[in-house]
């Protein structure tokens, strides 16, 4: 295996623009008979996608395809304080109501991504937000769209807890300010304004064994212990997999268990698979250990009772991994070694999709 994370040895393949991999469009080609969301209905499960309205709005193929694959999708951008409260009081609802009516019109089930978080914020607002802004900005966005039958459940916390304890400000492993009474407290606003739908707390790096994985269970029962309307735990699965290192799938399995015995729903909201350095030479054997990162995930989700997987795209091509912001910095010389989706930038379908389908089948 050529090591080439480091740059030791480079191959032809990492350098072709051609994303076109004969052996994977050939060998998923059959897998294509059923749509995503009706291989997941089979079995009473829900599969989507994050959508962008500005996507849907210029690729009319693309949202062909979210057409085809989602039973339920998630905003990427629409309800992120940036855009839907850019001046204090004014609010900008466009972004939101083409995705509704995207989904509506579609069939499909929408969940609104995030109403407090540290990024997407505009310059106005402080972090954590002060709880008369939080009250504002629920009554505005939860009360409009109370009655709105395609939008479904709020991530309405996202990414509160540490990355590790150096990072932690207090025992409970919480950053950037927020305290877990604030969690709280932002939770019950929200709930006094709309008790209807799925409340959600949304969080990354939850996969694995580890400090975060702790303390995020801890927040979960803290919250469930102080009565507020916690319906379901996102695990957002940005999924990291290599030739070196193993996934601990049991702890993740036991994450679950627990999550479950404290009477919440985990979920999966924004599941893609990066594969780390040393990257394999070809795009092909990239493709197949994408796919093999997805039948092991979802193998373990669907022995716990997971009901909802949701990719954070459909095709590479719109990844937020591929945008310069996101991108990991190891994989910066390797952009076209970051397919972490079921569908390629041509919009075929990769080895991924593959395992997605077989793994509800
Ligand atoms: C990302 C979007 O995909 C990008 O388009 C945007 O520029 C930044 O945010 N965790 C989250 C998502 O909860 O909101 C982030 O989405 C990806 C990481």
């Amino acid at each position: 295996m050529t090591a080439v994370g480091a740059g030791l040895v480079s191959c032809k393949d990492l350098f072709t623009n051609d994303t076109s991999i004969t052996v994977s469009n050939a060998s998923v080609a059959d897998g294509t008979s059923s749509s995503l969301k009706d291989a997941a209905r089979r079995v009473k499960k829900f599969y989507g996608s994050a959508i962008s309205e500005r996507d849907i709005e210029q690729d009319k193929a693309y949202a062909n395809l979210i057409s085809r694959e989602c039973s339920v999708a998630t905003t990427e951008g629409a309800f992120k304080w940036v855009v839907i409260e850019p001046s204090p009081g004014q609010f900008n609802f466009a972004p939101a109501d083409k995705s509704i009516n995207f989904c509506a019109a579609n069939n499909i089930k929408l969940r609104g991504h995030t109403l407090v978080w540290h990024m997407a914020r505009p310059d106005w607002l402080a972090y954590p937000p002060k709880l008369s802004d939080v009250e504002r900005h629920f009554t505005a966005i939860l009360g409009r769209y109370r009655n709105n039958k395609t939008l479904y459940s709020w991530d309405i916390v996202n990414e509160v807890v540490a990355d590790s304890d150096k990072e932690a400000e207090d025992q409970n492993g919480l950053r950037k300010g927020v305290k877990i009474e604030y969690v709280r407290d932002v939770f019950q606003i929200a709930a006094a304004i709309d008790n209807t739908k799925e409340f959600v707390i949304n969080d990354f790096g939850c996969e694995d064994a580890g400090w975060k994985q702790d303390k995020y269970l801890n927040l979960v029962k803290y919250l469930k212990k102080n009565d507020v309307k916690l319906d379901a735990v996102g695990l957002q699965a940005h999924m990291w997999f290599s030739k070196n290192y193993t996934w601990n799938a049991t702890a993740f399995r036991n994450f679950l268990k627990q999550l479950k015995g404290v009477g919440v729903k985990p979920i999966i909201t924004e599941l893609d698979v990066i594969i780390d350095t040393p990257l394999p030479n070809t795009l092909a054997e990239l493709d197949t250990m994408v796919a093999d990162g997805y039948k092991r995930f979802l193998d373990v989700c669907f022995t716990e009772g997971i009901d909802t997987i949701i990719t954070w795209g459909l095709s590479d091509k719109y990844s937020w991994l591929r945008h310069p912001d996101y991108m990991p910095k190891k994989l910066a010389g390797y952009k076209n070694f970051i397919r972490p989706l079921p569908y390629d930038d041509k919009l075929q379908p990769k080895l991924a999709r593959k395992a997605i389908l077989e793994s509800f089948n």
